[in-house]
């Protein structure tokens, strides 16, 4: 994205797919991370509902609340100024009815200061995409591996393996373009199968678990910065090793508390 002064749009997404050019994007759940991403060039900043996993321990997402997307949104968005902020919609909060839709997602936007909201599933989501759409609210759609629907799909794996699951894919991204989303996020699916995906639409795929066809790529920020290391997957590449080097701090810390090392007259206060 050329101009590092300015906030970035929906519109800058699709002109980079045009263009050619790459979308980076990571997740955030706070504003000193918010601030990092921005300042380091990322393009999207995704508060995602993994935060129930990352950050709140739990085993999956579903448990996840739009009021606890809400807190950790506004957070983020003290620290973001240039990148596209993107709030995750929650298991449970769009998919009743699309005035329960309307009514969440509304409230995730007015109440954060996001610049969309992310939804999973497909087809099925035709109906709400554009009802959301139609009412000024940008959508990222989210196909594949759907975590809200961890259960439903027997665990975390890969989707869309064989050609008739792979055309139920395309046939999924293509509704959601087609009902005015702006981009799809690809989940857990093979290279080939996202490469179909992001050649069949005009809008941008973002790849997670999805090979390098994709026209930009997510990742969970606490994976790749090697912090969550409960979670280990193929498709995840630890450009930090943070968890460890975390463990040295405070083993160090500690250890120099015990021995009376710390604090020394350096870190101390003169009368
Ligand atoms: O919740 C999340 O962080 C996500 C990304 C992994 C795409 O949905």
């Amino acid at each position: 994205m050329p101009n590092p002064a300015k906030r970035l749009t929906t519109l800058d997404l699709l002109e980079a797919k045009r263009a050619g050019r790459k979308i980076v994007a990571l997740t955030a759940y706070d504003a000193l991370f918010g601030q990092l991403l921005d300042e380091s060039g990322v393009d999207v900043v995704l508060v995602g509902d993994s935060v129930n996993t990352v950050l709140a321990g739990q085993d999956t997402t579903l448990s996840a609340t739009l009021e606890q997307m809400i807190y950790h949104t506004r957070m983020v968005r003290a620290g973001v100024r240039r990148a596209l902020l993107i709030i995750d919609l929650p298991f449970l909060s769009y998919q009743v009815s699309v005035e329960e839709a309307k009514r969440n997602a509304g409230r995730a936007m007015q109440l954060t200061g996001a610049n969309g909201v992310k939804l999973e599933g497909g087809r099925a989501m035709r109906d709400t995409v554009r009802a959301l759409v139609d009412i000024g609210i940008p959508v990222m759609g989210h196909v594949g591996f759907t975590p809200q629907s961890v259960h439903a799909l027997g665990g975390a794996r890969v989707q869309g393996r064989g050609p008739e699951a792979g055309e139920r894919i395309v046939a999924d991204a293509r509704a959601l373009e087609e009902a005015g989303a702006f981009s799809v996020v690809l989940e857990l699916m093979p290279s080939a199968v996202a490469a179909r995906v992001t050649e069949a639409l005009t809008i941008p795929t973002i790849g997670i678990g999805s090979g390098p066809h994709c026209d930009g790529q997510v990742l969970v920020l606490h994976d790749m910065l090697g912090l969550n290391e409960r979670f280990q997957a193929k498709f995840v590449k630890a450009y930090a090793n943070l968890g460890e080097q975390v463990r040295a701090a405070v083993r160090q810390f500690a250890e120099e508390v015990r021995e009376g090392r710390y604090p020394d007259a350096a870190h101390s206060f003169e009368q």
